[in-house]
């Protein structure tokens, strides 16, 4: 079978970008992306696209009408297609067995049971939303005992290594594509026709091929590593304050080790985003029912750690502000999860605001990407607040930096924007109040500038003493 129609369910983070660009590497494919979602799909026919991903706007430009197609009529779609991507969401069970730490299957065994349904013709399905091993072993059962007379099911995990932010550059060039299926003749043949869709643009030797559930734990391990690595650093910007090291000339001189390599090593007030703390949940999980209680408990402290870094850098804006931030007004600068994206999954500025917040300040948020009503939405839910109108009251959210800061008691930043770095910060001393306290969450800013200013500094993983800061002004006012 040549792949000629390819349907994606689920116009997400990951559906979304990764069938604009296959769309746009193979435009002999039709790809057409579903959702059930009516106004996500009518949001990616439109002007603006429903998420904010350097890059996207132009793919989608290109391909959109050609050969790339947003669409809510999910039964056509499953129909006509050869390939089906599943890249629903999988969130972490709220409820029942599992809760707070096992993945949420319901829209992965949804997505399964239309295809069943629906599919009146041989399907490649294809396993790409981040899921628990095992979990294609689901998406085979169902399919399996709803076979219809001449239709079969192969059923494949590629799991997405795409980083938001870096979306678009990642699946244009990426490092490895990684396909699994079972070892029988109809599994092999359905992992090369898959290869086939990538080597349009991915060379050979990128792209690895494995079993089913290699492929599926690759993915929740990769990203636990990844994890593990800022867990580490950020473990050791805790001895950095404590000792008067500084956690960037640790991190560079580690870094140096070809065997631990530089990359993914920045201290910062915790990692956030839909994937690492879900996945790490899951191996957590997976571990357990294994009967495997020592591994559980290794990587369980990497998320123990991570809440320990949001936490301790909370406590630290507090103590600093006299102990108390009740009625002052507190710029906060970033809100998504990193920079470059406008998601807010699980980002850290979520638990710094909620603490601040229950302390009594009153929020001034800028964030250059993320909506005012996702703001809100994070804020005010019911895991967040049983207050909500009173969270409410107390925050403001802002169109530019130099709006937020105007009397703020202190500017706590919680994302690596580039746009922080370029902010004139003698303007914004001026428009501050006295003392002007700075918390650089993501160590971005030049803090012996900031001293010299005269901004109270404090950063992860690096003592800013009250002596630097004296030597720094007198440095300037004596030139
Ligand atoms: C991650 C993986 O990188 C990607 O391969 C996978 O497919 C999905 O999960 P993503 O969550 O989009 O991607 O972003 P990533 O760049 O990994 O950042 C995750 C979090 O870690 C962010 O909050 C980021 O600020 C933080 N981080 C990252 C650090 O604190 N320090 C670092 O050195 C790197
Ligand atoms: C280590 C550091 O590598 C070196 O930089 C430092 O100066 C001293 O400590 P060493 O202990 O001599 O060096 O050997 P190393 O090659 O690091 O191996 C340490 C142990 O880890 C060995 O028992 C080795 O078998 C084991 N190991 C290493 C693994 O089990 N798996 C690996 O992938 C690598
Ligand atoms: P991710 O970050 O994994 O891409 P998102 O939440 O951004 O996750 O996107 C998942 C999308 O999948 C949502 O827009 C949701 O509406 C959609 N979805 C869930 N179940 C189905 C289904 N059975 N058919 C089509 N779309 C679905």
């Amino acid at each position: 079978m040549v792949i000629e129609k390819i349907c994606c369910l689920g116009a997400g983070y990951v559906g979304g970008p990764t069938c604009s660009v296959i769309a746009l590497k193979c435009p002999n494919i039709k790809v057409t992306v579903c959702d059930k979602s009516i106004e996500r799909i009518n949001q990616w026919n439109s002007e603006k696209l429903p998420i904010y991903e350097p890059g996207l706007d132009d793919v989608v430009r290109q391909c959109r009408g050609r050969n790339l197609f947003f669409s809510t009529d999910i039964a056509r779609s499953i129909q006509e297609a050869d390939l089906i991507f599943i890249s629903v969401n999988t969130p972490t069970k709220t409820i029942g067995n599992g809760k707070g730490r096992a993945a949420d299957l319901k829209y992965i065994e949804g997505a399964a049971r239309m295809i069943a349904d629906l599919a009146t013709s041989n399907k490649i399905v294809v396993e790409k939303s981040t899921v628990p091993v095992k979990a294609a072993e689901i998406i085979m059962k169902i399919l399996r005992a709803n076979t219809k007379p001449g239709v079969e099911y192969q059923i494949l995990s590629n799991p997405e290594f795409l980083a938001e932010g870096t979306a678009i550059v990642d699946l244009v060039e990426a490092e490895r594509v990684l396909i699994g299926g079972e070892d029988t003749p109809e599994g092999q043949k359905a992992i090369q026709e898959l290869c086939w869709v990538y080597e349009h643009w991915i060379p050979a030797k990128n792209i690895l091929t494995t079993n089913t559930w290699s492929s599926e734990l690759s993915k929740l391990a990769a990203n636990a590593f990844l994890a593990q690595r800022i867990s580490s650093i950020n473990s050791l910007s805790a001895v950095c304050e404590a000792t008067g090291a500084d956690v960037s000339e640790v991190a560079r001189a580690v870094g140096r080790d070809s065997r631990i390599g530089p990359k993914f090593l920045e201290a910062s007030i915790g990692f956030g985003g839909s994937c690492f703390q879900k996945d790490i949940l899951n191996l957590i999980y997976l571990s357990e029912c294994l009967n495997l209680p020592e591994v559980a408990a290794y990587w369980q402290q990497v998320v123990n750690l991570n809440d320990y870094q949001k936490t301790r850098f909370t406590r630290k804006v507090i103590e600093s502000l006299f102990n108390t931030v009740s009625d002052k007004n507190i710029a906060i600068l970033g809100f998504s999860f990193k920079k470059n994206t406008g998601d807010t999954r699980e980002s850290p500025a979520i638990y710094v605001c909620k603490t601040l917040l229950d302390e009594g300040a009153k929020l001034h948020i800028y964030d250059p990407k993320v909506e005012v009503d996702q703001i809100y939405y994070e804020l005010m839910h019911p895991q967040i607040t049983n207050e909500p109108e009173l969270v409410k009251k107390n925050i403001h959210i802002h169109n530019s930096a130099y709006s937020a800061v105007s009397g703020a008691h202190a500017i706590v930043l919680c994302t690596e924007w580039d746009e922080f770095k370029e902010l004139d910060y003698r303007k914004i001393y001026h428009v501050m109040m006295k003392p002007a306290y700075l918390f650089d969450g993501r160590k971005i800013l030049d803090h012996n500038m900031l001293l010299s200013i005269g901004f109270h500094v404090q950063t992860i993983g690096k003592r800013l003493s009250r002596a630097s800061s004296i030597r720094a002004q007198g440095s300037q006012t004596q030139p």
